[in-house]
C-alpha cells in the first residue's frame, strides 16, 4: 500500500507500521527537498531523483549515495520505475522563463516549457495511483502564468516568502494537493547568520540604520542592483545563481565596510547545515547550487503539513 494513497482511517491504521514514502524529485538539485523530507519526519523508502547538473549531482551524491539517480527529465518515458510505488512527485522546474528578472518568454523559453514535463509524469504517476502527493515550487510571476499552471494542476498556488523562516527575502509559490499554512514567523535576521569574519571592501552609507539596502559600494562598477550593501538587522535579498560579476550579496559590517556574504552564509540563508555544498564542489558551484535550490526549512514546512493533514 502506498505511504499516503490512504483514507484518513486506513491512514490511521497503518501509522504504527511507519510507512516509508517513495518520493520522485524532479529538477532536484543539491536535494534540498530530500533533506526537507528529514526534516519533516517523513521517512524515505526510494527517493528517485532528475538531475542534469554535474555538480549539483556531486553535492547530492555525497549526501545521499542510495538514492536513484535518473538524469534528464525529457527521458522520463526510459527510466526503469515502478511507477505505481511513488507515493510523492516534488519538483520545482526551471523558473527563467517566468521569472520578473527575465524576458518572460515563459512557456515558449524551453527551459519554463519543463513544466510539461512534470505534469506528463504527474498523469502518468496518477494513472497507477490517483491519490498521489505532489508539490510544485516556482517563482512569483504573471498571473496569466500562474492560472496556466493552476489549470494544468487542478490547484492553485500558495506564496511563501522564505523570510518567515530564514533571513533571506525569497518569495515563492508552492502548488500541492493538500491543505497548506502560513509558517509562523522565527525572527531570524542576517546578524544571526553572519560569520565572524572581517571586512575587506569600501561602502558609502545611503541610510541611518541597520536593516535593508543601507549602502553603495564604492569598489565596484556595474549596475546598482550588484553595489547594494545590506544592514545585519535585515534580511538578505533573494539570493541568484550568481554567477560573476560581485553578484554575491553584501553585507555591511563597520560603518563604511561591507564583505560579501561566503557561500556557508548563503547555505545558512537556505537552512543548509553548514558546508553543504562548499566542501563538495567549488565556492562558484556552491554560490550557484544555493541560488538555485529551495529554502530546505519552507519546504519542510510544506511536507509537515502533508503529514499533519494525513494524520
Ligand atoms: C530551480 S533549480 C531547482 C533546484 C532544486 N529544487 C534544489 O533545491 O536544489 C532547477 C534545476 O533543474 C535542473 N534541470 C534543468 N533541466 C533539466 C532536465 N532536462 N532534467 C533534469 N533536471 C534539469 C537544473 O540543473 C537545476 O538544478
Amino acid at each position: 500500500m502506498n505511504a499516503f494513497n490512504t483514507s484518513f482511517s486506513q491512514w490511521l491504521k497503518i501509522k504504527s507500521l511507519k510507512p516509508k514514502a517513495n518520493v520522485l524529485s524532479l529538477f532536484d538539485g543539491i536535494s534540498a527537498g530530500r533533506l526537507a523530507l528529514e526534516r519533516a519526519g517523513i521517512e524515505v523508502g526510494t527517493y528517485y531523483r532528475s538531475e542534469i547538473d554535474k555538480f549539483a549531482n556531486k553535492v547530492a551524491m555525497h549526501y545521499y549515495q542510495d538514492d536513484v539517480q535518473l538524469g534528464d527529465v525529457t527521458k522520463w518515458r526510459e527510466w526503469d520505475i515502478d511507477w505505481a510505488s511513488i507515493d510523492m512527485l516534488i519538483g520545482g522546474s526551471p523558473c527563467q522563463g517566468f521569472s520578473f528578472a527575465g524576458k518572460q518568454l515563459a512557456f515558449d523559453d524551453p527551459r519554463s516549457a519543463l513544466f510539461f514535463v512534470y505534469v506528463d509524469i504527474l498523469n502518468h504517476i496518477k494513472s497507477f495511483n490517483p491519490n498521489v502527493k505532489f508539490m510544485l515550487e516556482n517563482v512569483k510571476m504573471k498571473k496569466e502564468f500562474v492560472e496556466v499552471i493552476n489549470e494544468y494542476l487542478g490547484v492553485e498556488p500558495i506564496v511563501i516568502n522564505s523570510a518567515l523562516l530564514s533571513a533571506q527575502n525569497r518569495v515563492r509559490l508552492y502548488w500541492c494537493n493538500w491543505d497548506l499554512k502560513q509558517p509562523k514567523d522565527k525572527g531570524i535576521l542576517l546578524r544571526d547568520v553572519v560569520e565572524n569574519i572581517k571586512p575587506d571592501r569600501h561602502c558609502e552609507r545611503i541610510k541611518e540604520g541597520n536593516e535593508g539596502h543601507i549602502a553603495t559600494a564604492i569598489d565596484i562598477k556595474g549596475m546598482d542592483c550588484i553595489k547594494r550593501v545590506y544592514g545585519i538587522d535585515g534580511k538578505a535579498p533573494t539570493l541568484t545563481t550568481m554567477g560573476g560579476g560581485h553578484r554575491e550579496p553584501k553585507v555591511l559590517i563597520s560603518d563604511v565596510q561591507y564583505r560579501k556574504l561566503t557561500p556557508t552564509e548563503c547555505a545558512r540563508l537556505q537552512t543548509f547545515p553548514d558546508c553543504w555544498a562548499e566542501s563538495i564542489v567549488s565556492n562558484s558551484q556552491a554560490y550557484k547550487a544555493y541560488g538555485n535550490s529551495w529554502t530546505v526549512d519552507v519546504v519542510a514546512h510544506v511536507f509537515k503539513s502533508l503529514v499533519e493533514v494525513t494524520a
